[in-house]
Order: structure tokens, then sequence, then C-alpha cells
């Protein structure tokens, strides 16, 4: 113990520069609306750091939670009290009871506190073996926080009333964002003057039309551009790609997503080809690869999604946030391209009311592959980055890889996805898909709190089974994927003859 009261002193010396052990982690989010309560978080040494600094002097807590609420969740309290650092490993039961883990998983690293803040800095490892953990996977986490204005006291942590809250996040985040070399120009997608409506969840939808350049570009990186305060009301951004039939009339207006009056022209932008989520810092292409704009092959209209996340119900929000494309001429060896693979979103996706876990499942097949890679790319594609997609049902999506039958590493998986959480996961190490190679999207949904059937479609309510596949180099192939043969079904409940064919999107 006695170790402590020098690193403290050496913490409140140096802390206030350094913000924390002076190590520096490379991911970082706000948890809180009022912007209170900043996590940030990166491996270190085989184990995953967390800093946490909020505004208290009193404890801070912070866990894993399965859905998100406090019952049977892996929690951590610590604080500084009377000059001592304090950290405690805790778990909660299904009834959302307290208790003290008997085996302490989490390490102190640092901490500091000072009138109105406190830092706490541990370590933990990925798999602690310890029932009451939650082991650490490249999967979405639901994180919870808590903290109150007094410290921990002899009957335990005192309730914190409503400064808790959840946020998901992937803290196996395998990107680093790469500081730019030189200076890169830019030019922003960004949405101007959204009024936020006063309702939790909101989409709002706006197409923007690419800078015409009289060359070949390479965007090489994205990030987004948050308004200032607006850090956990924007809470994701998709970009897609549109068609490129349009004139500018179609950049007049901005409108929620998904609503009987959108405009049809956004019914044409399908392929996603950039997704942000909170906690994102940016996306950087490989030193190799680059997004080619100015060809005539490459996006020139452009729909921004943006989720806003609204759960306070708060009026009058006017928003100005959006996406920020650095591109250069100096063209990069490869061309990126996005894949849509999986399931065709159609009415032939069709999933029972009261389940509480339906496998779907969408093919890219061997030789949709095999014919498009034949063609262009006989050695292959390779793969650094995949967005697995379905809506409010999903709950979790693997994309299986598969070479002459045998099946390969999954290039990616979320067991424990969130609709609200969505962006583009690097790889570990790129994949090659080659010609012989097939690749399975299978999708979980849970529909138990539905009363009937749920159906392939655009809308949150019906849903998707996608994962979209970021590679290089581009070849001709932007979507593989499968439509599942009902046929059978129908005839099996009596259905004779089909007079109106069903609507394939
Ligand atoms: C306390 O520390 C925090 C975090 O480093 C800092 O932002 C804040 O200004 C400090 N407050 C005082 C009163 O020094
Ligand atoms: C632009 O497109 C709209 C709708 O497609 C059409 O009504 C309008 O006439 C077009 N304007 C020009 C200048 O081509
Ligand atoms: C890409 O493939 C489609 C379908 O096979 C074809 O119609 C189109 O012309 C091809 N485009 C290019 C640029 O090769």
């Amino acid at each position: 113990m006695c170790g402590w009261p020098l690193l403290l002193l050496w913490a409140l010396l140096s802390g206030a520069a350094a913000g924390g052990s002076g190590r520096a982690l490379p991911h970082h989010t706000v948890l809180d609306p009022q912007g209170e309560y900043w996590l940030s978080w990166g491996p270190r040494g085989g184990r995953l750091a967390f800093r946490l600094e909020v505004r208290t002097a009193g404890y801070v807590g912070f866990g894993f939670s399965p859905t998100g609420a406090m019952a049977a969740a892996d929690i951590v309290v610590g604080g500084v009290a009377q000059g001592r650092p304090y950290l405690q490993d805790y778990f909660t039961n299904a009834n959302r009871e307290l208790k003290k883990d008997a085996q302490q998983d989490y390490h102190l690293e640092y901490a500091m506190e000072n009138s109105t803040h406190t830092i706490i800095e541990f370590t933990r490892e990925l798999h602690t073996c310890d029932i009451n953990d939650k082991s650490i996977t490249e999967s979405t986490v639901r994180v919870i926080w808590a903290y109150h204005h007094e410290d921990v006291g002899e009957a335990g942590p005192k309730y914190h009333d409503s400064n808790r809250g959840t946020k998901s996040l992937r803290l196996l985040n395998h990107e680093t964002s790469k500081v730019l070399p030189t200076v890169v120009p830019y030019f922003d997608l960004v949405n101007q003057d959204v009024p936020i409506p006063n309702k939790g969840t909101t989409y709002w939808c706006q197409m923007f039309k690419i800078p015409v350049f009289q060359e070949k570009h390479h965007v090489i990186k994205v990030e987004p551009v948050i308004q200032r305060g607006h850090e956990s009301l924007v809470h994701h951004i998709l970009l897609y790609q549109c068609s490129s039939s349009f004139n500018d009339s179609i950049l007049d207006y901005g409108h929620e997503c998904y609503h009987p009056n959108m405009p049809d022209a956004f019914l044409t932008c399908e392929t996603v080809i950039f997704a942000w989520a909170i906690g994102g810092e940016g996306f950087s292409y490989p030193p190799h690869v680059g997004l080619s704009l100015g060809t005539p092959l490459d996006p020139r209209y452009v729909l921004l999604e943006v989720h806003y996340d609204n759960p306070t119900y708060k009026e009058g929000l006017i928003d100005n946030s959006g996406l920020r494309l650095f591109h250069t001429t100096d063209i990069r060896k490869y061309d990126a391209g996005v894949i849509e693979a999986g399931l065709w979103v159609s009415l032939f996706h069709t999933i029972p009311p009261g389940m509480p876990e339906f496998r779907s499942e969408g093919h890219c097949t061997l030789e949709c592959l095999e014919e498009a890679l034949e063609a262009e790319k006989p050695s292959g594609i390779h793969v650094f980055a995949v967005l697995l997609h379905a809506h409010l049902a999903g709950r979790g999506i693997r994309l299986r890889h598969f070479r002459k039958g045998e099946e390969m590493r999954l290039l990616a998986y979320d067991d424990d996805f969130d609709f609200n959480f969505q962006e583009f996961q690097y790889l570990k190490e790129e994949q090659t898909i080659l010609p012989g190679d097939n690749l399975i999207t299978e999708c979980r949904y849970n529909t138990k709190d539905r009363a009937r059937m749920t159906w392939g479609g655009l809308s949150t309510r019906n849903e998707m089974c996608l994962s979209y596949l970021l590679y290089y180099p581009r070849i001709n192939l932007t979507r593989c994927a499968s439509i599942p043969d009902i046929m059978e079904q129908l005839q099996f409940i009596g259905v004779k003859e089909i007079y109106r064919p069903v609507t394939v999107l």
C-alpha cells in the first residue's frame, strides 16, 4: 500500500497536463449527454486499458452488461477517498443486486482527483476466466456507466439515481486512425440546420453531390464532423452511393429516412460506401488503397443518413454534423470496392413472430463470385474491413467464408449486434477471396415481442441480413446476394399459384 501516496502525488503534479498515466489510449468517447463522463481505451500488453475521466469527486462506476441494463453485469467501481485511490471488482445478479467479486480482475494503474474531477485508469484481461466477468470479444459490448458525488463508504456504493447510462461500443477495434503525413485537401458532406424532433430516434437523409473532379482522386481518410456539444446526439452516419442519373434538383431537400414521404430518389442509394458510429474516430484506407472519385464508375450522388439519438427528448436542437473526406491526386495502387453480400432485400425474407432465435442466411455463391473473379481478378480480392447490417430484430451476424467446401476463419462476426451501433470493422489481417470461394451471411433474430410476421424491407421494422465487404482491387461486382426459395413452403400451406409477383426490391 505504501506505493499509493507517492503515485498519487506524482499524479497530482503531472496529471493535469497528461490527463492520465501519460500513456496515450487510441480510442475515446463521451458516455453521457452532458459531457461529464469520458472513456478512453486501448490495448496494453495483451490486456485492455481503460481511462475514466468524470466530473465528480465521488465514486465512478463502469461495467459490461448483456442488455445495457444493470442486471447480470460485470462492474468495477473506483475513486479517490481521503487521498487514497480504490478500485473494486463487482458484479450484479439477475435482481440487480451489487456484490463484491471474490476474484479481482481489474488492476488500478493510475488515479487522480481534484476538486471537480476524478480520473481512474485500469487494465483487465480480455478473458478473466471468472464467471462473474464478461469476456471481451470483437462483438459489440454494452458498456454501462454511473457516478455519484460521494465516495464508496462502508455500506458500498450509494445508488447513483439518474447519473447512469449505457452505450454500445466495439472495444477490440483494430482500427488505428492514421495521422495524415501532409496537409491533404478535403471536402465536407455536412447537414445544414437539421431540426431534430423531440423524439428518441431520428434518421435524417440528405443527398449530396460529390465535387466534380477533372481527374481521378483517391479518398484516403474519412472523419466525422460532429457539431460541438452534439457528440452523443449523433449516433451513427452511413454514406450510400446513389444512381448517377439525377440532376441537382434532388439536392434541395433533406427528409426523415424510411418515411412514406421520402423522395423516391433516396431509394436508389443502396450501396454503403462508408459507415461511422459513435466511438469511432475516423476511417483510414490502408496505405495502398483509396476510394476512387472522378471517373465514370465512381459515385456522383451520395446519400448521407444520420441517426440522431435524443433520449431526453430535448426540444429545439439544430444539427450541422456530417463527414469529411480527405482526397488526393497522388493515386494509390488500388481502388477500393464494396460488395454487398447476404440476403436480397425482399418480401421473400420472412421471419415468424414470437421467435427467440430465428436464423436467416444469405449466400454469395461460388458461381456468382467465380464469374466476377475469373473475368477480372483470378488472383483474388483482399478484404480489409466489413460492416454487418440488420435491423431492429437483429441479435447476431456472422460472415462465414468457405473455400472448396471447407470453412475458413470467420471474416467478421458480432454476436451481440446492436442496430444503433454500426461501423466498418477492420479485419485483424486482410483476407483473400479466391475464385472457388463462397460466403454466407448468417443472421440471428429475436421476434418474441412481435405478434405479426416480419418481412424483408427497408424500414427499420422490416429486416435485412447483409454484410458489406470493403476490399481491393475493385471488381465489377457490387451485390452478391440470394433470394430464399419459399415456393415449397407456399405449396405446403396450400398456395397453388401466385398471380401477382411478390415485389423484389
Ligand atoms: C481537474 O481535472 C480535470 C481533468 O484533468 C480538469 O479538466 C479540471 O480543469 C481540473 N479542475 C481543477 C479545478 O483543477
Ligand atoms: C431535374 O429532374 C426533375 C425530376 O427528375 C425534373 O422534373 C426536372 O425537369 C429536371 N431538371 C432539369 C434542369 O433537367
Ligand atoms: C459490370 O457488369 C454488368 C453486369 O454484368 C455489366 O452490365 C456492366 O457493363 C459491367 N460494367 C463494367 C464497367 O464493366
